[in-house]
């Protein structure tokens, strides 16, 4: 309790030493031990999708991108939903209510405050980038948990080649492990690395795009019977991926000898390797779970 207490205490002083809305204290269930990750700085939003909390985002208001999501994982069932793309109120106006509320369909025009507070449906229109989610959909069990994820705060702009690439086999393949062997919760991060020299959609400096996407997991509570191969991922793992094949290979190596999607590779790796590569390019300790998740 006294733990729980002081990671309370600690996030609503991240939220407020940001002086801006929203803070991360009425979301905290949607990080392992109410800790979430240390060493970036944002926006908290607690993801309200009509009725409740969804998930947790921190963002960037002048990459007007998410650093990360966070979420807890559960088995999904059923297909990608229909469902418009929605934004955050209270970016625009901090007197708005926090609820995500869908695009205004046109002619309706989306109201400039809107517009400059964070990325819009045009921002990525005619870019040759996709709207990559964060906390994917495909993550969640019921109608409304995948819905809450089409709000544009949990998403980058991704290459094609890599979100539909290995980058969704990896989604895929922590879906398979954490179904099969995740006996208890499993909290998983997933964010982003920039450029050293900050890129922009469309060179219009409105939408950061990244260099990098990584994701982390942790289940505390796993089985028993791990095979020999999963071992060293559990209770935590973690992948950087490539998002963009000009990339230098320091982080994640190139397999010339793929057919498809060449340069947008996936590079599974220890939650700590991960941290030392935020850290080199962030300029100060990142991390992820309390304890890294031991
Ligand atoms: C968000 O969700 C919570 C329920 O978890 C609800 O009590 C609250 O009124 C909602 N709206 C806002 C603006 O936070
Ligand atoms: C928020 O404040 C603005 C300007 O002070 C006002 O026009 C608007 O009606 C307020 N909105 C809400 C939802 O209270
Ligand atoms: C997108 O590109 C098409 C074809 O190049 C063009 O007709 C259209 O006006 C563009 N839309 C925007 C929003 O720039
Ligand atoms: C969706 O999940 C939430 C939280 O787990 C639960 O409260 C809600 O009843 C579920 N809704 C449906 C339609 O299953
Ligand atoms: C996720 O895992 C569940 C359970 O194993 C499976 O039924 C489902 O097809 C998987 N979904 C994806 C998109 O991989
Ligand atoms: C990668 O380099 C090629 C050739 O120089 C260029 O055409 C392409 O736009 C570059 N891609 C990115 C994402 O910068």
């Amino acid at each position: 309790m006294k733990r729980w207490l002081a990671a309370l205490a600690v996030a609503a002083l991240l939220g407020l030493s940001q002086g801006d809305v929203g803070d991360f204290s009425p979301c905290l269930n949607f990080f392992y031990r109410y800790w979430p990750p240390s060493g970036f700085n944002g926006t908290p939003i607690c993801q309200n999708y009509t009725n409740g909390h969804y998930f947790a985002t921190l963002y960037s208001r002048e990459r007007r991108s998410p650093w990360y999501s966070a979420y807890l994982y559960s088995t999904p069932a059923g297909k990608r939903p229909k469902t418009a793309w929605k934004y955050e109120p209270q970016l625009a106006k901090s007197n708005a209510s926090g609820v995500m509320l869908p695009f205004p369909v046109p002619p309706k025009r989306v109201d400039e405050s809107v517009v400059k507070s964070q990325a819009v449906q045009q921002d990525y229109l005619n870019s040759s980038y996709t709207r990559g989610h964060l906390n994917p959909s495909l993550h969640h069990q019921n109608r409304s948990d995948r819905r809450s994820t089409f709000t544009l705060t949990n998403v980058v702009p991704q290459k094609m080649e890599s979100n539909d690439g290995m980058w969704a086999a990896l989604e895929m393949r922590v879906n398979a492990t954490m179904t099969k062997y995740c006996a208890g919760p499993a909290y998983v991060v997933t964010g982003i690395i920039p450029y050293r020299t900050d890129r922009w959609l469309k060179d219009e400096h409105r939408v950061a795009i990244p260099e990098y996407l990584w994701s982390a997991y942790c289940c505390p509570t796993y089985s028993r019977d791990l095979p020999e191969s999963l071992r060293r991922t559990f209770p935590t793992f973690a992948a950087i991926g490539r998002n963009d094949a000009n990339s230098t290979e320091e982080i994640v190596p190139v397999d010339r000898t793929r057919k498809k999607f060449v340069g947008y590779d996936v590079r599974p790796m220890p939650l700590a390797d991960l941290e030392i590569y935020l850290r080199e390019r962030y300029g100060r300790k990142i991390a992820i779970f309390s304890r890294q998740c031991l």
